[in-house]
């Protein structure tokens, strides 16, 4: 939808020539708007220092328990070009001094990314620099680099976010395999759901966690889906409409507190089964043994301690994001433009567009 007449960066083929960093001294900004968050963010490649503001729609999107579409792209028209002034001024930096901009091109809502991409096809044309699109998942998969330990080439990803649930053989950057993913809802979709279903407020994850440790556990048993089954896919929708037969039972007058936390507890468990089980099946079937978990599920402690129980003793390494970079945000999108530039095809030069439903795995050539 947006030429930019300037180089885009991008890579031919899934799997595009090897990774190499010669790229030192370049100052990515990176912005996303996908959904409901403005994240905005410059990486220097030289100290790998980040600086990274976020406004979140949270609260805009509240007394609607969701995102609504429209006003989520007229939030992000409000806020990207402050942010983007404010991210600068901290940096310390000229605007001249950006090598090129990164923008998450999809998946997500339209209208949301539509505003991104205008803002950052501005920018490029203003300073001469490429926009390079990013794939925001693959923003999130690649955000554990940024943290230290980090972890090394190749590894399992875990991708656990409110659109998506997936593991990923990444041999190396842009190079990604599908494992498995979910047939109907994303695990963090599950969780906003489960929130409503328990008058929780929205984004349900962190609510429904913290209610479950209050929980009992084992007082409310859900079922566990597809956890036994010889593949590495998943499924929740089901957990749902469990989780809705348990709420039921509760006295609509007087729902008890404690009850609400057994299912919260019930329902945390199950998913956190699931995820642990299918991951751990992952590693056995590549022979892995570094796990990397992204998007805004990994954020979640009754997940994070599971996966330290059971893989740790199996000598696996677990890898997360740095703690504010779990949720949507755009120091991954300029680190993920950084990985990108240093991948750079010289000769492509192609019109920056959103792509609303965007397959990861295939990106690479859809571009
Ligand atoms: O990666 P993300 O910010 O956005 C997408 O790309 O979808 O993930 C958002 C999802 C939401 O469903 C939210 O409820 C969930 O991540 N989430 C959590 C936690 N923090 C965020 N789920 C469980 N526990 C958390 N602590
Ligand atoms: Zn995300």
């Amino acid at each position: 939808m947006f030429a930019n007449h300037l180089p885009v960066h991008s890579v031919s083929g899934i799997f595009p020539a090897p990774f190499h960093a010669e790229t030192a001294g370049v100052q990515i900004l990176g912005i996303e708007s996908s959904c409901d968050e403005t994240g905005v963010a410059l990486y220097d490649s030289d100290t790998g220092a980040v600086v990274h503001a976020l406004h979140s729609q949270v609260a805009l999107h509240r007394e609607y328990g969701g995102v609504v579409p429209e006003l989520a792209s007229r939030d992000h028209v409000r806020h990207l070009l402050p942010l983007v002034d404010e991210v600068v001024t901290r940096a310390g930096i000229a605007r001249s001094r950006i090598d090129a901009i990164a923008v998450t091109a999809g998946p997500g809502l339209a209208g949301a990314l539509l505003v991104g991409c205008g803002v950052a096809a501005g920018i490029g044309h203003a300073l001469r620099r490429p926009v390079i699109p990013i794939h925001h998942l693959e923003g999130h998969l690649l955000s554990p680099l940024l943290a230290r330990p980090s972890p090394q080439f190749p590894f399992l990803c875990l991708l656990v976010s409110g659109g998506h649930t997936m593991l990923l053989h990444v041999y190396g950057p842009g190079r990604y395999a599908l494992l498995g993913e979910t047939l109907d809802d994303a695990a963090g979709e599950a969780f906003d759901k489960t929130a409503q279903l328990l008058g929780l407020e929205y984004p349900g994850g962190p609510e429904v966690s913290r209610l479950a440790e209050f929980g009992t556990p084992g007082a409310v048993r859900l079922p566990r889906p597809m956890r036994d089954q010889p593949n590495l896919d998943f499924s929740f929708s089901g957990l749902k409409t469990a989780v809705l037969t348990q709420v039921r039972k509760l006295g609509a007058d007087d729902p008890c507190d404690q009850a609400r936390a057994d299912i919260a507890r019930g329902f945390v468990d199950a998913v956190v089964d699931v995820l642990v089980g299918k991951a751990l099946r992952a590693l056995g079937q590549t022979g892995l043994t570094q796990l990397v978990v992204a998007g805004g599920v990994g954020a979640n402690t009754q997940l994070r301690t599971a996966l330290t129980e059971t893989l740790g003793p199996r000598g696996v390494q677990v890898f997360y994001p740095p703690t504010d970079l779990c949720t949507d945000n755009g120091a991954m999108i300029a680190y993920a433009g950084w990985v990108r530039f240093s991948l750079a095809d010289p000769g492509a030069d192609e019109p920056l567009r959103v792509h609303p439903r965007w397959d990861l795995c295939k990106q690479s050539m859809e571009r």
